[in-house]
């Protein structure tokens, strides 16, 4: 038999979830459906089993989108303390680690637990398990066919993320649906992902696997990042990498400046007069991992010699080395290993106020398909919250 609701929601995600609850609480009688055998997998393994389920800093400068104002709107009505309620109200305990970035204390299970919660209270039908064969629009809503019989909605919600991670059952279905009623999908590509090095780079630095530095690194574009770098078998990991990742295209180059917040020519100076006799290796060594700073100078990248031997062009050339180390990576790791994907539907397609489709009424695409990326940090987390609750007001 047909079944028919007024609001089908395909995906049991983070945003998919927050939406069904909300649409919930207005007395919408909701179903949601996903693919994968339990709700919410992503957050379960997110911030490594704790969530970092929002920043306090959340704000649309945080967000790389074609139109750089969208996600105000959203963001402006279901914020990082309406979050922060919500877990309170649900007895999650948190802290705040570095930069605004707050985790649960005991596991991400008390995320996912809170949206299910939620979607209880709120009288929401999930079913899992649940493939989605076919999408039609009809003259009043939409008809799905599914590998569990077919559904009748008034309001289809699209919540079926990006496409990092497929293992967890990632795919690119929000994509094609939207393409498949007429709406733009802007290029989609892998963010905050690690990098990969050239063979030769990798095989020079293979040994410093595990290293860590706080950096400040650079894309092309001008976008910087002051955080920790990490040296892995495969390149280059650590936040300031992950960051900076979403904003590298193939091909540039990556600057790191390995003192961040120092004036170097003039520490550099400082030093030369305060350890005249002491060499390079050792003073560097007491600011920077030994490996690392040896590393540089076996491959030629600075001479070690005492300080007071050092000529002003050579000084300068040790500066700029620091401050500007170049490095060009091969690629990324890409789906496989990102947390995030950049591009996706077309922000000029939706309504900000409602992430309702233009084109076509009822239709409304919600968290990471959209083309709203955010920083490492809880922002993904606070996008797809905000989304979620603004489409649930409407849908
Ligand atoms: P989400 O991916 O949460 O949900 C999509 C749902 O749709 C899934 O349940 C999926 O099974 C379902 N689905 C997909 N295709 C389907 C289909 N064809 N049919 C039916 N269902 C389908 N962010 C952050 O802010 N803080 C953090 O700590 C982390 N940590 C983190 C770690 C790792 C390893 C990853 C991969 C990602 C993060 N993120 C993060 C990013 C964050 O997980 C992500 O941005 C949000 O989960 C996006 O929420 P969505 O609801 O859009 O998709």
């Amino acid at each position: 038999m047909m079944k028919q609701v007024d609001v089908v929601v395909i995906g049991a995600g983070a945003s998919g979830l927050m939406c069904a609850a909300q649409a919930g609480y207005r007395g919408r009688q909701v179903l949601v459906l996903d693919n994968a055998k339990k709700p919410g997998r992503k957050i379960l393994i997110s911030g490594g089993g704790r969530c970092n389920f929002t920043n306090v800093q959340a704000g649309h400068q945080a967000y790389l989108c074609a139109n750089p104002h969208f996600s105000k709107s959203a963001l402006a009505r279901f914020t990082a303390q309406d979050f922060i309620d919500l877990a309170e109200r649900h007895g999650v305990n948190y802290h705040e680690k570095a930069l605004g970035q707050l985790f649960c204390d005991e596991s991400a299970k008390e995320i996912v637990d809170l949206l299910l919660t939620e979607c209880d209270w709120a009288g929401v039908t999930l079913q899992t398990h649940t493939e989605i064969l076919a999408v039609h629009k009809e003259e009043e809503g939409f008809r799905l066919e599914t590998s569990q019989g077919e559904v009748r909605c008034a309001s289809l919600v699209v919540a079926t993320g990006g496409l990092s991670m497929p293992k967890l059952g990632a795919t690119p279905f929000g994509y094609r649906l939207a393409e498949q009623f007429g709406l733009s999908v802007l290029p989609t590509r892998a963010g905050l992902v690690p990098f990969t090095l050239h063979q030769a780079d990798k095989e020079a630095f293979a040994d410093l696997a595990g290293v860590s530095l706080d950096v400040e690194v650079s894309a092309e574009d001008g976008t910087r990042f002051r955080e920790a770098m990490l040296i892995t078998h495969r390149g280059l990991s650590g936040p300031a990498m992950l960051q900076i990742s979403s904003f590298w295209l193939p091909g540039q180059a990556l600057r790191i400046n390995v003192l961040p917040g120092r004036d170097i020519p003039a520490t550099l100076q400082e030093w030369v007069k305060a350890y005249p006799a002491q060499e390079l290796k050792t003073v560097l060594g007491r600011e920077l991992p030994k490996r690392f700073v040896e590393k540089l100078m076996e491959l030629g990248l600075l001479v070690n010699q005492p300080l007071r031997q050092y000529n002003a062009p050579e000084l300068a050339a040790v500066a700029e080395l620091l401050g500007r180390w170049t490095v060009r990576p091969n690629g990324t790791e890409g789906y496989r290993t990102a947390e995030v994907t950049l591009g996706g539907v077309d922000t000029d397609e939706l309504s900000s106020k409602t992430m309702e489709s233009r084109k076509v009424p009822g239709l409304y695409f919600v968290g990471e398909v959209v083309d709203v990326t955010g920083w490492l940090g809880g922002y993904n987390f606070q996008w797809a919250w905000a989304s979620g609750w603004v489409a649930g007001q409407f849908c």
